[in-house]
């Protein structure tokens, strides 16, 4: 079990899967819809790329988008402290929600989602 990366672990299917669960919550969470753009087809297939190379994958998001820049690239919308923890509690529950991830390789994402969310945080709870 603890053989390959998490890329090969989890899979491509259930990472599809686990990233349509996550967005099925974040687009109707009070706290956060309201500052994505609202094309969630585009957003999610950004994060599909971005995470199949995040988890050891091929380099997806590098490949169409180029660097990453994650946190440049989230300036623009205000990531609050409330909204780092309700996007993981979104994650959260959408692994929750995808029991075909081990819970080892489940606790290992998260583990790492965590510290990418709060270094995402470029806003504090009295803005936007
Ligand atoms: C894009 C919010 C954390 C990866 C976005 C967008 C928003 C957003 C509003 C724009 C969506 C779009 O352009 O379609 C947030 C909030 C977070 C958070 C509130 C709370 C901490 C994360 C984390 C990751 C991540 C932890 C990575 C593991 C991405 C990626 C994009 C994106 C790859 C697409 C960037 C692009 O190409 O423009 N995020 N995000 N985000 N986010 Fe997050």
């Amino acid at each position: 079990t603890e053989e390959g990366t998490l890329y090969d672990r989890i899979g491509p299917d259930n990472l599809l899967t686990l990233l349509r669960h996550f967005y099925d919550r974040v687009r109707v969470h009070p706290d956060l819809a309201s500052i994505f753009p609202g094309d969630w087809n585009e957003t999610l297939n950004k994060q599909y790329a971005f995470m199949t190379g995040f988890l050891g994958g091929p380099p997806l998001y590098h490949q169409k988008y180029g660097h990453p820049r994650l946190r440049a690239r989230h300036l623009p919308f205000p990531v609050t402290p409330t909204r780092a923890r309700a996007w993981l509690a979104c994650m959260k529950a959408a692994l929750e929600a995808t029991p075909d991830i081990r819970r080892e390789d489940a606790a290992e994402l998260y583990a790492a989602l965590t510290k990418v969310a709060q270094h995402m945080v470029n806003s504090d709870d009295t803005s936007g």
